[in-house]
């Protein structure tokens, strides 16, 4: 990946501020080897609400020292908590980044989405952050094209949390080298280098906060699980196929293959968690009851409303929004009430990153 050298600063200090979203996988990673790199390719919606708003002012040490020097605050207040994790990424990224022992910083964040939603905000958090330190490296003088900077960026937010790499650019990316995506790699995350049908541009999510705790199983965990599975194979070779037909039908506007794979690949990314050993269940019983009542009112009113789960038990419930109104009639009257404290969020589809 691209590391920029510098033999002088263009500036000593500055302050950049970004947005980056949270996305959606609809092809599942689950699975990793090497450094953050994943055993399939994977695919997702690039959302809007749910977002980070980072700013990082920077100075240059007075004097040259050998560590990191930053505060984080969250919402306004120091977050030691996050400094030893800010500490670790910057570790792993300081080969592609050496002006980061240069600099002292000062790191500003924020969510839109609530506290304890069960929402990661890992992957927009980190694709701000890289977003944010990619622009400083411009304005210390590195000569990056644009498109290397979405590049990098994206390469550093996987270092921080691999499905990260996947919110800087929207509608959908692909992450993961595929054979029928041009571009793609294991490294970065790249936009989906096709037009995809109109009806997927403004896609609804609708988030059902079906349970708001700490998941008792963290991801790390999971991946790593899957490196004894007895499925594991199978399973990436399932994804890949799974990617190459989205990847069609997402051209295609089909929304009865989009339903039948996005739900799939939702049900076998739990499966691989039950079948694994040891096992677990992330999904509640509440997750359940809304999958069912999805199902009957999709057969009922043939409307193309289906669901995917993160690794966790709320659950995303995805239609086109030209049923928006019926569709939120339906989770008002019929899924609400599995939601703790009837709580929802409501998504769009988005295009990645902003300046602010
Ligand atoms: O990026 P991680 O390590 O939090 O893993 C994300 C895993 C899933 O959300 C379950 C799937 C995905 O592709 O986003």
């Amino acid at each position: 990946m691209l590391r920029t050298e510098f033999s002088s600063y263009t500036t000593e200090k500055g302050k950049v501020s970004y947005s980056a979203p949270s996305n959606i996988a609809l092809v599942k990673y689950w699975g990793k080897h090497g450094v953050q790199l994943p055993q399939n390719a994977s695919l997702s919606f690039t959302l809007s609400n749910c977002k980070t708003i980072t700013s990082i002012a920077y100075e240059k040490k007075s004097s040259a020292s050998d560590n990191f020097e930053f505060q984080f605050f969250f919402e306004g207040q120091p977050k030691p908590s996050f400094e030893l994790k800010i500490n670790t990424f910057f570790e792993r990224i300081s080969e592609f980044c050496p002006f980061l022992k240069d600099f002292s910083f000062k790191i500003d964040s924020e969510n839109t989405f609530p506290h304890s939603s069960g929402i990661a905000s890992s992957a927009s958090g980190m694709a701000a952050m890289a977003q944010c330190l990619v622009q400083i490296e411009v304005a210390l003088g590195s000569t990056l094209t644009l498109e290397e900077q979405l590049q990098k960026a994206s390469f550093l937010a996987r270092l921080g949390s691999g499905s990260a790499c996947r919110s800087l650019e929207g509608p959908v990316t692909v992450w993961g080298a595929h054979p029928e995506v041009e571009g793609s790699s294991d490294e970065f995350a790249v936009k989906i280098p096709f037009q995809v049908h109109e009806i997927f541009e403004d896609f609804q999510d609708t988030i059902l906060l079906v349970d708001k705790g700490e998941k008792q199983v963290s991801s790390t965990v999971g991946h790593n699980l899957m490196h004894e599975h007895p499925f594991a194979s199978q399973r990436f070779e399932q994804a890949n196929g799974n990617l190459a037909e989205l990847a069609e039908v997402m051209q295609k506007g089909n929304l009865e293959r989009f339903i039948h794979i996005v739900e799939s690949e939702a049900l076998t990314l739990h499966s691989m968690m039950m079948t694994s050993s040891p096992y677990f269940i992330l999904m509640k019983p509440e997750t359940l009851e809304v999958i069912n009542h999805i199902w009957e009112f999709r057969k009922e009113n043939n409307i193309p409303v289906c669901f995917t789960l993160d690794a966790g038990a709320n659950v995303h419930v995805l239609y086109p929004k030209s049923f928006k109104d019926e569709v939120l009639t339906f989770i008002n009257s019929e899924l609400a009430g599995y939601c703790q404290n009837k709580q929802y969020i409501c998504d769009v589809v988005g295009t990645g990153i902003q300046k602010l």
